[in-house]
């Protein structure tokens, strides 16, 4: 007969946690959320340290170049996804290592020989005022003028004068040079009261522009996850087929962090690919794995090498492999029991692996939860793909404003290897769903709310990092009736939709 394990397999809205002594000195601005990416010995310190303990799922749906980078500054994370082709996956690595914090890439761009009518037509496309003109139109030709809404008065007679005609040629304008830091590019901008400042290279070719618009943006970061050359840290998904092309190729564009992303991690495709990583780079390329749900499945990966270990099977918001497979364990039975192995793990090995809590977060609430059940971070989908800065497009549906959300097993991700069994017989049904999110603005705006209630949370169990939260958090089940009190109950609610 099989092993049946009696204990229920529950999930984080069946835990609340109980408040603890607030001392005064527990405010909000002295929670610290610092913590460990990757593993690390006893008494060292890990190679990547998140500012925040959040990185975004491997999905198409979610993890792009722009996305990664609006993450990086606020001190996360994340993976890009690896279900395309190996050059699109290294040129959006390049794309976030490369990005500087106020230099910008000209997005709107055209030749002397364009119209203003050309210029009114891209900057609907686009919505930037700012065009760079350059020799061929792109955002990296020779530069030979700038245009801005104060360079045109728009006519009938008007429309059909060339940007040359108009636009502020070259010897009007003020430019720096490639290697200019941020602080001399600002105190230019000032200098000389502009609104933006063009860099160039030696050959007078447009790199970036600075904007003045921006200064005060940048002192908004004080988080930014940052490489020992100040360069943005981004992570990307590998799969368990392509690595000895792919990862060469990642590593050889800057990545910080591989992670095998897979629905079960509890394979031997698993062990070769971190082998092959861990041999061909001497151990100095960082490799996380999974997703596994138990004790058994993390020690593999432990031994295996893996540098994180990522926990979850079936819980993500789209997901559907359980009705599919009848796999899985409910997200938070699955950490505590992780959770336990990585800590005796660490006693017994002095090594400390964390791990990642990976999808089915649907309330703020939940990421306190899993942080105290055991997650080092978290790695969200749903949670990410609702903001401005997600790759897939924003829709009015049924009056609302929506994104696009789907996951890495639908039919229109098409990322079998993530799935695939290996053997002849490939994969003939889906395991995830196509879907809407409701659209919710700025990656910064919701992330401060969500960290804000995070850290509220934190000061009501008088617990100020997520070490202590671990060690110290009391947990509770609760009923489904005490569930119900947990809303808003016997009231008429004003909004009309209780
Ligand atoms: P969410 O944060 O609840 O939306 O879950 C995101 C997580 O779901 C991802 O990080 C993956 O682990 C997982 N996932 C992504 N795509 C699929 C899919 O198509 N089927 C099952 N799980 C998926």
């Amino acid at each position: 007969m099989a092993n049946i394990i009696n204990e229920i397999s529950r999930t984080f809205s069946e835990y609340l946690i109980l408040p603890g002594l607030t001392r005064k000195s527990n405010t909000p601005d002295a929670v610290n959320l610092k913590t460990p990416l990757v593993k690390y010995k006893k008494g060292e310190v890990p190679k990547i340290t998140l500012n925040i303990p959040f990185v975004s799922a491997i999905m198409q749906s979610v993890s792009d170049n722009g996305l990664a980078i609006a993450l990086a500054k606020e001190g996360g994370l994340s993976f890009i996804f690896g279900s395309q082709s190996i050059e699109g996956q290294v040129k959006m690595v390049m794309e976030v290592k490369k990005y500087k914090a106020g230099f910008v890439e000209s997005r709107a761009n055209l030749t002397p020989e364009h119209t203003l009518e050309d210029v009114l037509a891209l900057k609907k496309e686009t919505s930037f005022s700012t065009v760079g003109v350059t020799d061929d139109g792109t955002s990296c030709g020779k530069l030979l003028g700038l245009i801005t809404s104060r360079d045109y008065r728009v006519s009938k007679e008007s429309l059909t004068k060339k940007v040359k005609d108009f636009m502020t040629p070259l010897s009007n304008l003020i430019t720096a040079k490639d290697g200019i830091t941020l602080n001399e590019a600002n105190d230019t901008i000032w200098e000389h009261k502009l609104n933006n400042l063009p860099i160039v290279d030696k050959n007078g070719k447009l790199k970036y522009f600075v904007f003045r618009k921006d200064y005060d943006s940048h002192k908004d970061h004080p988080n930014e996850l940052s490489d020992a050359k100040k360069r943005l840290v981004v992570g990307a998904g590998i799969n368990t087929r392509d690595y000895e092309e792919r990862v060469p190729a990642l590593v050889e564009a800057g990545v910080d962090v591989l992670c095998i992303d897979s629905s079960d991690g509890f394979s031997e495709w698993q062990k070769d690919t971190i082998s092959y990583v861990k041999e061909k780079y001497d151990g100095n390329v960082l490799i996380g794995a999974g997703n596994v749900v138990d004790r058994e499945g993390f020690l593999y990966l432990a031994k295996a090498g893996a540098d994180f270990v990522k926990v979850g099977v079936g819980g993500g918001s789209i997901c559907i492999t359980r009705e599919q497979k009848g796999i899985g364990r409910g997200q938070a039975t699955a950490l505590i029991d992780v959770a336990k192995a990585r800590d005796e793990y660490f006693i017994e090995s002095g090594e400390y692996i964390p791990i990642c809590s990976d999808g089915g977060i649907v309330q703020d609430y939940h990421i306190t939860l899993a942080l105290a059940m055991g997650a080092d971070f978290l790695m969200m989908g749903r949670y990410f793909a609702r903001f401005d800065e997600s790759p897939t497009r924003k829709l009015l549906v049924g009056g609302n404003y929506v994104k696009e959300y789907w996951g890495e097993g639908s039919n229109r991700a098409r990322n079998w290897q993530r799935y695939d069994m290996g053997g002849k017989d490939n994969l003939k049904f889906e395991e995830g769903v196509d879907s809407y999110v409701p659209y919710a603005g700025k990656l910064k705006d919701n992330l401060d709310q969500t960290i804000g209630k995070t850290k509220s949370t934190m000061c009501s169990c008088g617990i100020s990092s997520i070490k202590e939260l671990q060690s110290d958090a009391k947990l509770t089940l609760v009923s489904s009736t005490s569930i119900i009190e947990g809303g808003a109950h016997d009231v008429i609610v004003k909004d009309g939709k209780n």
